[in-house]
């Protein structure tokens, strides 16, 4: 027998009712966003595979082994996107935004493919809600940029999200450190792991985030980032810390944190969350002045991040997935006489007002029919018989407080507005009521894919 077609290993379907946290998640970004003046960029999943390579650098992981690449029936190399910044640097340039008001704003949407091992928290197509500052060096731009994706997380319900943050310096900084990082490592050649070994010769400072323990003692001895930084480089780190103080926004010095794509420059952050396991970033960022000239375009500078969603929905704060899953829904049931062209209409008035509403058209009991609103998880049912068609009326059964009334149909209507009103303002409290990153537990789909087959 033919075997039966399966999602492709490291993707997955996101089914209901988690498709309603994730748009819910997405309408939260598109608000918190266009407050800050951001508009959305749709750029191509396809691209050359050129621009990554020339953009997030030939000896990153990304470039090296992770990439979606293939050559399309003309045999050109196509790439489906690993990341977004590459592209959106691309439209930036192919666009001519730079005769744009500056700063040019811009956020995304979307899926990203990587071929990497599936786990927890650990994909091969994942999803990324990005924004992109281009055509500001100054710190301020810095500043408002986390300060946004902290709102963003507030907004969630996540209560004080800490930023770790660093910097890289800029080139002149960077070089300097490059040479002494390797004039230290390179008599312990031998000891390093063979990873660490071709990063010696190709990128020394992702040495610094190694997770072997004797790596990471012998570079507790190791010259520091911060000791090689250039007056420029370091009046605006600086600068960048005393805004994000003055704004109140929490963030870590993090000296080890250096990322792990080649366009950054300056500073450099992540935000990570506890109970994610490995996979715990779930926001990756910052600056990279040299990108957009270095991908053939003007000397515009840039600064961004990427919030990593499906790892950001399997720590959300339960207020504000119950608030989003949560749907007010009811049930027509016909009973006796009455048909189904009675229950379409009175569920269309229901909908007119408001509630999502469906009819039982089956004929079965009315003890299967509250059977299966009981299963369906609605909120009301309305029962129509004989009775209630004559006298313009409904049997109106909430579910939530067990209470059973007969409601003229325009006062239905009422019900549900008074109803959707409470919700409503119980969202935005749940929106307040802010639980910590780590207190969430983990949604039980990133582990599915742990226990499947290598490669
Ligand atoms: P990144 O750190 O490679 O940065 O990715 C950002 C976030 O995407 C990560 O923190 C993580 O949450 C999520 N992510 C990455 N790989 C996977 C995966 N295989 N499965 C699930 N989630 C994943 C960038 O992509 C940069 N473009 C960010 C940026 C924007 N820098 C400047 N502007």
């Amino acid at each position: 027998m033919a075997k039966t077609p399966r999602s492709v290993k490291g993707t997955r379907d996101l089914l209901p009712p988690d498709t309603a946290v994730w748009a819910a998640v997405e309408a939260t970004a598109r608000e918190v966003f266009g407050r800050y003046g951001y508009r959305e960029i749709r750029t191509p999943i396809l691209e050359e595979t050129e621009l990554f390579v020339r953009g997030v650098g030939e000896s990153t992981d990304i470039v090296g082994k992770e990439m979606y690449t293939f050559d399309d029936r003309k045999g050109r190399s196509l790439t489906l996107r690993p990341e977004s910044t590459a592209s959106v640097a691309r439209a930036f340039v192919e666009h001519g935004m730079a005769s744009w008001p500056s700063p040019v704003k811009l956020f995304y949407l979307g899926p990203q493919f990587r071929y990497e091992r599936p786990q927890a928290g650990r994909y091969r197509q994942f999803h990324q809600i990005g924004a992109e500052l281009l055509g500001d060096p100054g710190p301020w731009s810095d500043a408002e940029l986390l300060l946004m994706l902290v709102r963003f997380l507030a907004a969630l319900g996540f209560a004080e999200p800490v930023v770790l943050l660093n910097t890289l310096g800029d080139e002149a900084s960077r070089e300097a450190y490059r040479k002494a990082l390797v004039a230290f490592l390179a008599p312990h050649r031998e000891t390093l792991r063979e990873d660490s070994r071709r990063r010696l010769e190709t990128n020394p400072l992702r040495i610094l985030d190694t997770k072997v323990p004797e790596e990471r003692e012998l570079l507790a001895g190791a010259p520091r980032l911060a000791d090689h930084l250039n007056a420029a480089s370091r009046e605006h780190f600086d600068a960048v810390r005393r805004v994000l103080d003055r704004a109140e926004v929490a963030y870590r010095l993090e000296e080890r944190l250096v990322r792990g794509l080649d366009y950054y420059t300056r500073t450099v952050f992540e935000i990570t969350a506890a109970g994610l396991g490995a996979q715990d970033a779930i926001v990756g960022g910052g600056r990279y002045d040299r990108l957009i000239s270095d991908l053939g375009g003007p000397e515009v500078p840039g600064i961004g991040f990427a919030i990593g969603e499906d790892r950001l929905v399997d720590v959300l704060p339960e207020a504000f997935r119950r608030a989003a899953a949560e749907r007010t829904r009811a049930l027509v049931v016909p009973v006796g006489e009455v048909g189904p062209a009675e229950a379409l209409a009175l569920a269309e008035e229901l909908r007119t007002a408001g509630a999502a509403a469906t009819s039982d058209f089956t004929g079965r009991s009315l003890g299967a029919a509250l059977r299966r609103a009981d299963k369906l998880g609605v909120r009301w049912v309305a029962l129509l018989g004989d009775e209630e068609l004559a006298a313009g009326e409904v049997t109106w059964k909430d579910l939530e407080t067990g209470e059973q009334r007969r409601l003229g149909r325009g006062e239905v209507a009422a019900a549900i507005a008074a109803a959707l009103a409470g919700a409503a303002a119980g969202g935005r409290e749940g929106d307040e009521a802010a639980g910590g990153a780590g207190e969430a537990g983990r949604g039980p789909a990133g582990e599915e894919h742990g226990g499947r087959e290598e490669r």
